[in-house]
């Protein structure tokens, strides 16, 4: 894999979708922006992504899935959740997917995923992967929800750039298996793989909390809920939280 490795940048995310926009030549599939510190790392819905100097993974992937269609992109998520969970699983044990695609070990944050896709037409041309996984670094001052590092969990130090090889194939080969096998391809792997899939634990919806059960997570990402009362309750992103 062709990968750029930055001192620092704004956002490797930002720094992959210039380079797209003012690029000449053709970028290659595949391709890895990584950097060692982010001024402004961006999270999901406009969140700060906080890391430390050097001691974790920031990095971005780009991909052509020129296949999928724009209300097919959940699979994405899928497909990048499985592989840095998977290969987080080779080093700790209790690593989940907390839907959508949070990277959990326990009840804590380990790595977070922004997938931002341009359309071309109803199809996606560009999918630029951004992934944030904390690896070294030892303690946290933020006031996002219950981070945690690798290092925090076994008392070891990880070598980033093994991490980053591991993680960057693990999404390829996904995505080679995505590109030859059908869309629900990583379906029950994702479905098993996420936090609290069984039994029944309290949502906040609005205002509102209630105990539920996760019953499934449809193709366009919604997360389906049996509530203790025996109804069923879709969410969109956002719309819903574990309590
Ligand atoms: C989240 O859980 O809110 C998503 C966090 C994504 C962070 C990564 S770090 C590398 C890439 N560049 C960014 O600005 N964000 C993503």
């Amino acid at each position: 894999f062709n990968i750029i490795r930055l001192r620092e940048t704004v956002s490797t995310n930002n720094y992959l979708r210039e380079l797209l926009v003012s690029s000449r030549e053709q970028l290659s599939e595949g391709m890895v922006v990584s950097a060692d510190y982010q001024t402004k790392g961006r999270g999901q819905v406009g969140n700060v992504w906080e890391s430390e100097d050097g001691e974790n993974l920031l990095f971005s992937m780009l991909l052509f899935p020129s296949s999928i269609e724009a209300n097919q992109q959940f699979v994405l998520s899928k497909m990048v959740s499985l592989a840095v969970a998977g290969v987080l699983k080779e080093e700790i044990d209790d690593v989940f997917i907390k839907w959508p695609n949070d990277i959990y070990w326990r009840n804590k944050k380990i790595a977070g995923i922004l997938i931002e896709n341009d359309l071309c037409g109803s199809n996606i041309q560009y999918c630029v992967i951004g992934i944030g996984l904390n690896v070294n670094q030892e303690s946290f001052v933020s006031n996002a929800p219950n981070p945690v590092s690798l290092r925090q969990i076994t008392g070891k130090t990880y070598d980033r750039e093994d991490l980053l090889k591991r993680i960057v194939k693990r999404i390829y080969m996904l995505y080679i298996q995505l590109l030859r096998e059908e869309l629900n391809c990583f379906d029950e792997d994702y479905k098993t793989a996420l936090y609290r899939h069984d039994g029944l634990h309290e949502y906040r919806a609005n205002d509102e909390i209630f105990k539920a059960s996760i019953e499934d997570v449809l193709p366009s990402g919604h997360l389906v809920l049996q509530t203790e009362k025996g109804t069923q309750r879709t969410f969109a992103f956002k719309e819903v939280s574990i309590v």
